[in-house]
């Protein structure tokens, strides 16, 4: 069994849902408490054990590739000014991963931003991260899926269960129950099925463990919904080719692509935060109404 040894993480989207704060800058670059959406989804990677990160990117998203980069003028200011903890964890960002950036010069389509790594990430399994979906959890999502993988050894897609009418804006499955805990087999895959015609609640949150096949299989794949090549879409090929496995990951997710769930998460991660999750607290229940704030 080949080892899971790279992440790929398309960054190529225009992030129009946050304009105009994405006007100039990046979503991925957008702050949550104090440091940038993509940081949380590297750190994750990290926490996994791969280092070796593929970012798929478009024009104006350099800040992105900089801010996994070394600072030389920064880092000489900061330790001038005696800044050393902060000194650290800059030296940590740029140490956490090899990034490796391939250009998506056409906006065709999530599955055409993956297969535009298929040179980088060579006859290998690998995994799939997309930066809207921030997922706080024990374990890291990508860990609990590459110890399955290790059980299974084909390519597994994490799910959650979503309610019925907010299932057509995901990739849904439908599939059986294994002896795997928390795990299915996909028999059927579909992307933003139209109200009332899900299969299932089973919706695809964007973390996806790939057999290397999947790039030929995106290849051969026509657009679809939106008239874009679909991930989805190639993933249905691929289960009924080979096989392929849904898992309920355990964790929280944050769909950090809209301001609602960015929010949350910036709440939920500043109250776990050491110096300001009292205060917040505070200012919360004070917001609230709550009796018993100070
Ligand atoms: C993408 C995928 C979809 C998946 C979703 C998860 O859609 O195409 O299958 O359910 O991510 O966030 P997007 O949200 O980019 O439109």
């Amino acid at each position: 069994m080949k080892k899971v040894r790279k992440a790929v993480i398309p960054v190529a989207g225009l992030g129009t849902r946050f304009l105009p704060a994405t006007k100039a800058i990046p979503k991925e670059m957008l702050t949550i408490v104090d440091r940038p959406t993509i940081q949380y989804i590297v750190e994750e990677v990290v926490a996994s054990g791969i280092q070796e990160v593929i970012l798929i990117t478009s024009e104006g998203k350099s800040a992105i590739e900089n801010h996994f980069d070394y600072n030389y003028e920064l880092d000489t200011i900061l330790k001038e000014k005696k800044k050393h903890a902060l000194q650290e964890e800059l030296a940590l960002t740029s140490s956490l991963i090899d990034v490796v950036s391939v250009r998506q010069k056409k906006p065709l389509g999530l599955g055409h931003a993956i297969w535009m790594a298929r040179k980088v990430v060579g006859d290998e399994p690998f995994l799939v991260l997309l930066g809207d979906d921030l997922v706080r959890s024990q374990t890291p999502c990508c860990q609990q899926m590459i110890d399955l993988y290790e059980q299974v050894n084909e390519s597994i897609v994490a799910i959650q269960r979503v309610p019925m009418d907010q299932t057509y804006q995901y990739g849904i499955v439908e599939g059986k129950k294994t002896n795997f805990d928390r795990t299915f087999k996909v028999e059927q895959m579909v992307e933003k099925p139209a109200q009332g015609t899900s299969p299932s609640d089973m919706a695809i949150i964007g973390r996806y463990l790939l057999m290397p096949d999947i790039f030929d299989a995106l290849g051969n794949t026509a657009p679809g919904h939106g008239g874009e090549i679909q991930l989805t879409d190639a993933l249905q090929f691929l289960a009924a080719q080979r096989g392929m496995y849904a898992y309920e990951f355990e964790g929280k997710r944050y769909d950090a692509g809209d301001k609602m769930g960015y929010l949350k998460a910036i709440i939920d991660i500043a109250l776990e935060h050491p110096t300001l999750g009292e205060p917040l607290q505070k200012h919360l229940r004070s917001v609230c109404g709550c009796k018993n704030h100070t």
